[in-house]
């Protein structure tokens, strides 16, 4: 396998990285205090048996109703700011030289948090990553998808000058996969897309949903890259499609085997969209409760890939630069 340190200098991209998924027990703790947030009744009273809890999830539902818990301790702008700064910070020492983050705003305007309040917090971090750590970002706001359609418009509409101004860079689709498809989204990324050509779109797919989700994405969300995109492989023609319009999926393996999707690292058909020509960049998802930021993500599928050498390697991160909503083009890196 290539060495760690090949793997920590190779300069990488995130793009499938939850803010609120970043939320570590030893920040919700205090941030549930400073803002007088009571904690479900059963829920861990301290940092380490959080973490014991956090050692495995059953589903991704299991992980969602730790995670929305999670959320509800962020009320202030400066927690938004906070907690985003400490992921920034944490990765720059990892080699992440650009990040394309998710966030949810439904999980915090639900609470009486200002969709505004939520986004200049990380828009400020942002800013600071730049200045001062070099990442690069953008931000992706994230429908939930077991909230009703109607109610994801709502959004959309609230977010319209955030949209315009490119303040929100792309919108994507989170949240439980299998009860509720893309089709049903479908209006709300039109209107969206409609208040500014330049937005992205993005959607999850294919995790613990069937190919056809991943179809449907590209079909009817009209997805330019797909979260996850795991169970693509079920799909030979539609391995093809991705190839052929070097449609990234932004694949998260750590995250694939804390919540179930596999057993072990080694079963993500990882080889055979090298094989197939399909581009796939690896992320972290939600680090806090997955165990593992990017370097860790790399460092799992280089174990779990031993063949892989530095080409292969480079070859990913090079798709990962590609499949980013900014190109950094060589007159950029010169200046
Ligand atoms: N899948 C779906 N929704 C999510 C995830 C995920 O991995 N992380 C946070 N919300
Ligand atoms: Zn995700």
């Amino acid at each position: 396998p290539v060495s760690v340190e090949f793997l920590k200098e190779l300069p990488k991209c995130e793009h499938h990285l939850h803010l609120e998924g970043t939320l570590e027990p030893d920040l919700l703790f205090p941030l549930a205090e400073r803002n007088g947030v009571a904690l479900p009744e059963n829920f861990p009273k301290t940092t380490a048996e959080l973490e014991e809890k956090y050692k495995s999830f059953a589903d991704l539902q299991d992980f969602l109703n730790y995670y929305y818990i999670g959320t509800n301790v962020l009320l202030q702008e400066q927690d938004f700011f906070d907690l985003a700064w400490a992921y920034f910070s944490r990765v720059a020492s990892q080699g992440l030289c650009h990040a394309e983050v998710f966030y949810d705003p439904q999980s915090h305007t639900e609470r009486g948090v200002a969709l505004e309040t939520v986004t200049a917090g990380f828009k400020r971090a942002c800013e600071r990553a730049e200045r001062e750590l070099g990442i690069t970002s953008k931000l992706i706001m994230c429908l939930l998808r077991h909230e009703a359609p109607a109610k994801c418009m709502d959004l959309v509409r609230a977010a319209q000058p955030l949209i315009q101004d490119g303040t929100i860079a792309a919108l994507g689709l989170d949240s439980a996969e299998k009860p509720f498809p893309p089709a049903l989204f479908k209006d709300c990324y039109a209107a969206a897309k409609a208040m500014n050509p330049d937005l992205q779109l993005t959607a999850h797919a294919g995790e613990e949903g069937p190919a056809q989700f991943v179809t449907d994405a590209l079909d009817l969300l009209h997805a330019t890259r797909i979260d996850h995109g795991i169970n693509s492989s079920q799909d030979p023609a539609l391995l093809e499609r991705l190839a052929r319009d070097r449609t990234l999926l932004t694949c998260c393996p750590l995250s694939n085997v804390k919540l179930q999707v596999v057993q072990d690292v080694r079963e993500l058909p990882l080889q055979r969209f090298l094989d197939a020509g399909v581009p796939f960049s690896i992320n972290s998802d939600d680090p806090a409760y997955f165990g593992g930021y990017i370097l860790e993500n790399y460092v799992a599928v280089s174990k779990a890939f031993p063949t892989w050498d530095v080409a292969v390697f480079a070859k990913i991160a090079a798709n990962a630069i590609e499949g980013s909503c900014v190109q950094v083009t060589l007159e950029d890196q010169k200046r």
